[in-house]
């Protein structure tokens, strides 16, 4: 195993997206970011040094950071902000882990510029890929544009209470493609393909607010991975790819030689909620195919939940799932928005003079702004200093049909908290993610820091054990990092809390996370050294 080195430093740059000129942060001035390829079983070192005006961390999505929580990157969860003009080095080691992953930005919404992809194969000469070995790899960061600095359109939501403004455009590898009108067409994202071979088509959805549906014109998909874990080879000819996920597919280049669309667009499963309805595209050109114009592929409607739901549980596991035999926590947790009451003699921007505000089981997440979660746990200054409580509920605080409409803003009002839940080393959990309905139904793409994790069943309605638990796969089950949980319903998922740290679980949707739709899990140490999180490193950043 290697040890890379690389330098990232946060800056602007000015760049060109549907004819204006923006002045974007970026990494080493690259948008979107570099990319970082390394095999199984490699350490990475990065120093991210801060030439922007904007505080900024970097988190490596979905790199299950064993014992190394201080890299993981969500400010104030496991590190204070690095500042402008200041630095920090994250050092950590991926294993067993192959496929796609990326990296982002984990500061307000600096991520809709400042993300990459992180590619990681099987370790030289000792491993291989479980497929033959394409001819080539195509990595595709799937991305969202805001005609405005994204940072004020968060930070004008934040005042007002209202719900943010959606992007002005999809992307692909930065570029919006050719349907934008004459701005982007020049731009648009070509890949070069040759007639008979087989590439890896490695899809990352970096988009903040915007589920996708991506297919290519005229040719079908074989998906052999998803947030760096294998699967059974799927064939499909459309995917759904939520904020936070990678998909790796298979494709042969089988068609008459010349243009064919990928094109992207939003699975939008809320009702009445707004969303950025345009198709942002890009081309495949095989050699010999410049003259074409390209054909376009058909996507599902932008609310088709059958569509979706019908791709992502079809997606197994490629090996036999290690599911602990017995569950030692068994939580029941509720995710959905919500809205705060405006307080008095203020004007708010939400539904009826309201604040938007999403939660699980009903507690509103609150960043804490004095010293992170992770360093208040690590130096025992917790609830007497007030940084947080370790008392996030198992269950929500009340019962009720949570999918149903209308439910009345008495019995679900949010509570603003940072409270953490407790696991102790090694513990078997079980988590239902219950959607809920009180503000709109909605898939949430829940993601969980430090761990991949098994999808053991999802369904639509209120989770009923007695009746869903017998659809659970114990057998070939999906591992991810971040699961779709279904619109108006549930999924479960299943982990071993073997890495001692906090770690944050969140809807991806920054929207969600903005409005509080997070919560942190605090695994103890374990027994000895190896069970133990690492010491933090002499320059994390202090608040
Ligand atoms: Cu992609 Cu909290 O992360």
């Amino acid at each position: 195993a290697k040890e890379q080195y690389h330098e990232f430093v946060v800056q602007e740059a000015s760049v060109t997206r549907l004819c204006r000129n923006r002045s974007i942060m970026t990494v080493n001035g690259q948008f979107p970011g570099p990319t970082v390829e390394i095999n199984e079983g490699d350490s990475l070192i990065v120093r991210v040094t801060n030439r922007g005006r904007y505080n900024v961390t970097v988190h490596w999505h979905g790199v299950r950071q064993m014992r190394t929580g201080w890299a993981d990157g969500p400010e104030y969860v496991t590190q204070c902000p690095i500042r402008p003009g200041g630095s920090y080095t994250y050092r950590f080691t991926v294993g067993g882990q192959e496929g796609t992953l990326w990296w982002h930005a984990h500061s307000s919404w600096l991520r809709a510029t400042v993300y990459g992809a992180l590619i990681i194969r099987p370790r030289a000469g000792v491993a291989a890929y479980p497929f033959k070995t394409p001819a080539r790899e195509i990595p595709i960061l799937l991305g969202e544009w805001w005609d405005m600095n994204p940072i004020d359109v968060v930070r004008t939501a934040t005042r007002t209470g209202a719900a943010p403004n959606v992007s002005d455009a999809l992307t692909v590898n930065g570029q919006p493609g050719d349907l934008y009108g004459s701005c982007s067409s020049k731009d648009t994202a070509t890949f070069a393909v040759k007639s008979g071979e087989t590439s890896l088509v490695r899809f990352i959805n970096a988009a903040l607010n915007t589920e996708l549906f991506v297919s290519i014109a005229g040719h079908s998909m074989t998906v052999v991975g998803a947030d760096a874990s294998y699967t059974k080879p799927y064939s499909t000819t459309v995917l759904m790819i939520a904020p936070g996920q990678t998909t790796d597919v298979l494709v042969t280049f089988d068609q008459p030689p010349g243009k064919y669309y990928l094109a992207a667009r939003a699975y939008a499963s809320a009702q009445g909620v707004p969303f950025d309805n345009t198709t942002t595209t890009a081309i495949f050109q095989y050699d010999g195919g410049a003259g074409s114009s390209p054909s376009m592929p058909t996507l599902p409607a932008y609310n088709d939940t059958a569509a979706a739901t019908a791709f992502t549980t079809s997606l197994r596991g490629l090996r036999r799932a290690e599911l602990p035999s017995q569950v030692d926590e068994s939580l029941f947790f509720t995710v959905g928005v919500g809205l705060f009451n405006c307080s008095s003699g203020e004007t708010c921007g939400g539904p009826n003079n309201t604040r938007f505000a999403a939660s699980i089981n009903n507690v509103s997440f609150v960043l804490p702004s004095t010293v992170s979660i992770l360093q208040a746990h690590y130096s025992q200054q917790s609830e007497q200093q007030g940084v947080f409580t370790a008392d996030f509920p198992a269950n929500p605080p009340v019962e009720f049909d949570y999918t149903a409409q209308n439910v009345s803003r008495a019995l679900w009002q949010p509570v603003p908290g940072t409270k953490v839940y407790k696991l102790k080393y090694g513990a078997a959990v079980q988590v239902v993610l219950q959607g809920t309905n009180i503000f709109a139904g909605e898939n949430h793409p829940i993601h969980i820091h430090g761990y991949d994790f098994y999808i053991l069943a999802q369904g639509f309605g209120n989770f009923n054990a007695a009746k869903d638990g017998l659809l659970f796969n114990l057998d070939d089950p999906p591992m991810r990092n971040t699961v779709a949980v279904p619109v108006n319903g549930w999924a479960v998922i299943r982990f071993v809390a073997d890495n001692p740290g906090v770690w944050l679980m969140h809807c991806h949707l920054d929207v969600h996370i903005t409005w509080g739709l997070a919560m942190a899990f605090l695994v103890e140490d374990g027994v000895g050294e190896l069970q133990s999180l690492q010491a933090p490193p002499p320059d994390l950043p202090i608040c």
